[in-house]
């Protein structure tokens, strides 16, 4: 099972209306896709899922996943296949940040909230392994935001943390 995101469908996610509207009307390209990695298990416990970010801005927000707490509180693991990414973390209180890139690997710990942001030029590529009972709530970060947001800064970007409004 594969979905996919397009522009349109993250407005919500970028502080930038006017950069929004600029990069939209550029086209309405997909942002990043997520394939379920299927094995014979039926009823396992773990599953995986492949995520790729694109590379891209608006106005110097990064591309992005929308984000989701785990209904169910479950840890994860996310392993870097390829491209430069960080993951953004936060229990409501605190935040974290964790830089993803090939070969190295992102623990998510139960009861924090968790997005991905493509931070390079190329192409991010991660594998998830989760638990297959945790489900998703995107109404948690949609109502309270991940804490921060991640700009470019020059050749490389940045923590924003004072920028609290971008769910
Ligand atoms: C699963 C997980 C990832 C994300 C994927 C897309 O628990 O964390 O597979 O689902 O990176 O991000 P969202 O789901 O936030 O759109
Ligand atoms: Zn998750």
């Amino acid at each position: 099972v594969a979905s996919s995101w397009r522009l349109s469908q993250l407005e919500h996610l970028f502080c930038d209306r006017a950069a929004f509207g600029a990069r939209l009307a550029d086209g309405d390209e997909v942002v990043y896709r997520v394939e379920d990695v299927d094995g014979p298990g039926r009823d396992a416990q773990l599953g995986r899922a492949v995520t790729t970010i694109e590379p891209g801005d608006v106005g110097g927000e990064f591309f992005m996943t929308r984000g989701h707490m785990h209904a169910v509180r479950r840890d994860e693991v996310y392993v870097g296949l390829s491209g430069e990414g960080v993951v953004l973390m936060t229990d409501g209180e605190r935040g974290a940040a964790q830089e993803l890139s090939a070969g190295a690997s992102v623990h998510i710990p139960a009861g924090w909230a968790h997005r991905t942001v493509n931070v390079g030029a190329t192409r991010l590529r991660f594998l998830a392994v989760y638990h297959r009972d945790a489900g998703a709530d995107y109404e948690w970060v949609r109502r309270r935001g991940m804490g921060a947001v991640v700009v470019a800064d020059g050749e490389t970007y940045r923590i924003d943390a004072s920028r609290k409004t971008a769910a």
